[in-house]
């Protein structure tokens, strides 16, 4: 069979599926087409077709390395600042392997100890914060994650404060990121000759990149006038001083600033996004936040410190977050294409044909998961649990060498802070919350308040 003849919504011409695609909930109405058509689909878009793959059975096959590709496209091709970062580069080009040869040690789970007091001093702002609140008064989950989770990674990655917690309003460089994200994937959902009529949106991105480039090359410039090895503790310190070992060969200055600003926009709406869906399930789930709980003082008791080793053994902890990404993966989908001409699920895909894995959709597969797929149960995590489920069944941190590199970043970062959370508050669903979604780039729990109260305190 042909790729014409995979079913999938029949468009209307020239336009093709683009009003199929729901823009306030895109992820949604996917995850609706999977249900309707099946484990393979066809999108025609302004840009051509696309197939959605989300069983892991067609999801294993994508995922093979020696005859499929990450395809660089859609709303992040169009990120002209971050073109040559890690998430963008193509895998051929060679910036993309020098990058990620001198990365690859400073993303390990070994480096991850020298990374952990930057990561206790912004869970202990978060924690201080909330410790403040007057009984009776909200917080915004959500926000205070962004916050939390954007300020570790700049002071991880380079050593700068954007000082979320003392802020009222995003730090400008936020609203620059996040014009910009917005932008590019408004741009994307466009056929090529209305993207070039948003002449005004086009000018205020060149101002939002220069201003982004600006203050990434002066926190470069600083660093090079210190001495190169001057700091090695963060991310920055090891790309200036890092070398890749096949070559001998180093970064050049605007790749490393290339690559900063990809860590931000790749690192901290993803782990925000995590940490406000793991608070939404353990406030409608009291047993798992009992178990959590219990491992929390049992691993930790009052210490304010956590260690590497304990935030090791904080495994439910862990199993709750994993959990969490497993039924809202918060970078929901990557896409893949084939090398050459080959056949998926019975049909011809002609080489390079963009297929994009639906992972919410992966994620709730009964064949994979059991009957309770769709339920929370950080039990499916349990170890035994995820040996014996199919290969490529889980898939939130992409794939193969272009999977996440911040993985063990943001593992190591959730966890610190969810336990952090557990061991100092109540946790209260003051609104009883139902779970809605928002998509920009990522996805979040949206308009999600609770009420924090510190344990111990009866009020
Ligand atoms: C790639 C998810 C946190 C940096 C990816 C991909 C996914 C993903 C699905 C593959 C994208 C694709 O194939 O197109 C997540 C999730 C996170 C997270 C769910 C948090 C829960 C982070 C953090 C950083 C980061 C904290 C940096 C500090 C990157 C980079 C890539 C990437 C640089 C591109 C890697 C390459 O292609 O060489 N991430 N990510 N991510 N992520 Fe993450």
């Amino acid at each position: 069979l042909a790729l014409d003849d995979v079913p999938g919504p029949r468009g209307l011409p020239v336009l093709g599926n683009v009003f199929d695609v729901d823009t306030q909930d895109p992820i949604g109405g996917l995850v609706q087409l999977a249900e309707q058509y099946g484990p393979v689909y066809r999108l025609s878009l302004p840009q051509g077709s696309r197939l959605i793959v989300s069983s892991a059975e067609l999801v294993a096959e994508v995922c093979d390395d020696e005859r499929w590709d990450k395809h660089v496209g859609g709303g992040l091709s169009n990120i002209g600042g971050s073109g040559a970062g890690l998430f963008t580069a193509e895998t051929g080009d060679p910036l993309w392997a020098r990058a990620h040869n001198i990365l690859m040690s400073p993303f390990s789970l070994p480096s991850m100890r020298d990374y952990l007091p930057k990561m206790i001093d912004l869970a202990e702002q978060l924690a201080t914060k909330w410790e403040r609140v007057n009984p009776g008064e909200e917080v915004d989950v959500p926000a205070d994650m962004t916050r939390l989770t954007l300020d570790t990674i700049a002071l991880c990655g380079f050593g700068y404060r954007f000082n979320s917690f003392y802020r009222e309003t995003p730090h400008p460089f936020v609203d620059a990121m996040v014009r910009t994200l917005l932008e590019a994937q408004t741009r994307a959902r466009q056929p090529k000759i209305a993207a070039r009529l948003r002449i005004r949106a086009q000018r205020q991105a060149e101002e939002d990149l220069a201003f982004m480039n600006g203050l990434v090359d002066g926190l470069i410039a600083e660093r090079r006038a210190q001495g190169d090895t001057a700091d090695t503790s963060d991310l920055l310190g090891r790309m200036l001083t890092g070398v890749d070992s096949r070559t001998g060969e180093r970064l050049p200055d605007d790749n490393i600033r290339a690559q900063c600003i990809t860590f931000l926009i790749a690192g901290h709406e993803t782990t925000s996004g995590l940490l406000s869906f793991a608070i939404n399930y353990l406030l409608k789930e009291p047993a798992a936040t009992e178990r959590a709980k219990a491992e929390v003082d049992e691993v930790l008791g009052d210490r304010a410190e956590p260690t590497f080793e304990q935030i090791q053994r904080m495994t439910y902890v862990r199993q709750v977050l994993d959990e969490s990404l497993r039924l809202w993966p918060t970078a929901p989908a990557f896409t893949r294409h084939p090398l050459a001409d080959t056949v998926l699920g019975g049909y011809r895909v002609p080489a390079g044909t963009p297929v994009s894995v639906l992972i919410p959709a992966l994620h709730r597969d009964p064949a994979a998961w059991g009957p309770d797929a769709d339920r929370f149960d950080p039990d499916h995590m349990a170890a035994e649990r995820i040996a014996a489920l199919p290969p490529h069944a889980y898939k939130p941190f992409g794939t193969g060498q272009r999977a996440c590199i911040g993985r063990q970043f943001a593992l190591q970062e959730a966890v610190l802070v969810l336990a952090t959370l557990l061991q100092r508050f109540e946790l209260i669903d003051s609104r009883d919350y139902q779970l809605r979604t928002k998509m920009t780039l990522t996805v979040k729990p949206e308009d999600f308040h609770i009420q924090v109260r510190p344990r111990g305190r009866t009020l």
